[in-house]
């Protein structure tokens, strides 16, 4: 380890999963451990998910430590992801970083759980400058940086794509993602949904009530998927690519649990190769929510000194990206 290199162990808490990374300024992630809440019935319930994070939190950090070989002595700061996210969830990965924090003296990092899913994928792909589709169960949008941010070209004007298929899933009996879109490869025929790109921005909560009622009508199930994960993909596909003919970048990169699926990587796919460009997907295992992307974001805003007071340290539900400076750009 070079003498230079300073450790970060990160927090993760916005929605289901607890994660607690531990990365270091040069890149290297350490440790990935997490704990993720499943709800007995419908959505996630924030109040039962912050008390899922609260009891596992501890058992989760010495796991971390312990996978990672690194001493709490030896942590040089430590972040939490501080929004967007649900409230009670939020603030009790703060409540714990900054215990973390008064505890070992070290810095405070606030950190953009969005900003996060797109630096853990540009550092575990190597992409440099792309446009971004992050996609999941709680966000959906389109960006890429410009003078010092992240600009939102479009993002999602209701739901996320992620919890409109999940949605689907839980009330026709198939389960979460990616059940739905498995069921979808044995569809045959196509039903029109209503396909809604509104400039650059989508909607998806017409498409699922629309879907939904085929179900109900006794459409065939598969037919029913089929046609939804069609629609939902093909409504990203389209803002991607115009993001990407407007910008002129020459890398596509998706990030978010829903950078998992095998048809959304096919169909974006063979967008990036009409306009010569390169796509490239984050590692499953950074996928979904995880405590690596904030202790890797935690580590690039430490070599930029982007550290947060106790005081100023509040958590933030509505948090966007392109409120975040981005100072480090350029460091990889
Ligand atoms: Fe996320």
């Amino acid at each position: 380890m070079r003498n230079d290199e300073k450790i970060v162990l990160g927090i993760e808490s916005t929605a289901h999963t607890f994660g607690v990374g531990i990365a270091t300024t040069m890149g290297r992630v350490l440790a990935n451990v997490k704990s993720v809440y499943t709800p007995k019935s419908g959505g996630i319930h924030p109040r039962e998910a912050a008390q899922h994070h609260s009891h596992l939190a501890p058992e989760k950090i010495k796991e971390a430590l312990k996978v990672s070989g690194i001493a709490p002595s030896q942590i040089n700061a430590v972040a939490f992801s501080s929004g967007p996210g649900m409230g009670p969830c939020l603030r009790v990965g703060a409540t714990i970083a900054r215990a973390l924090s008064l505890k070992l003296s070290v810095p405070l990092i606030s950190v953009n759980h969005g900003v996060a899913h797109i630096e853990i994928g540009r550092l575990t792909t190597g992409c440099r400058d792309p446009v971004v589709l992050y996609v999941a169960g709680g966000n959906t949008l389109v960006t890429s940086y410009k003078d010092g941010r992240y600009r939102i070209f479009g993002e999602t004007l209701d739901i996320a794509a992620g919890n409109c298929l999940d949605a689907f899933g839980v009330t026709t009996g198939l389960g979460l993602m990616p059940n739905p879109e498995i069921k979808s490869y044995e569809g045959k025929k196509f039903y029109y949904l209503p396909y809604k790109v509104k400039g650059m921005d989508v909607s998806f909560s017409g498409v699922l009530t629309a879907a939904l009622k085929l179900f109900r009508e006794g459409v065939r199930l598969e037919d029913v998927c089929y046609s939804l994960v069609e629609t939902v993909y093909s409504m990203l596909t389209e803002v991607t690519e115009r993001a990407l003919a407007f910008t002129g970048k020459k890398e596509v990169l998706i990030v978010g649990g829903l950078s998992r699926s095998k048809r959304l990587k096919e169909m974006m796919m063979e967008m990036v190769k009409l306009h010569d460009a390169k796509l490239l997907v984050v590692p499953e295992e950074y996928a979904g929510d995880n405590g690596a992307m904030i202790a890797w974001t935690g580590a690039l805003q430490l070599l930029t000194n982007q550290t947060i007071s106790i005081e100023d340290s509040k958590v933030r539900p509505r948090y966007r990206i392109d409120e975040v400076e981005i100072k480090w750009f350029n460091y990889l």
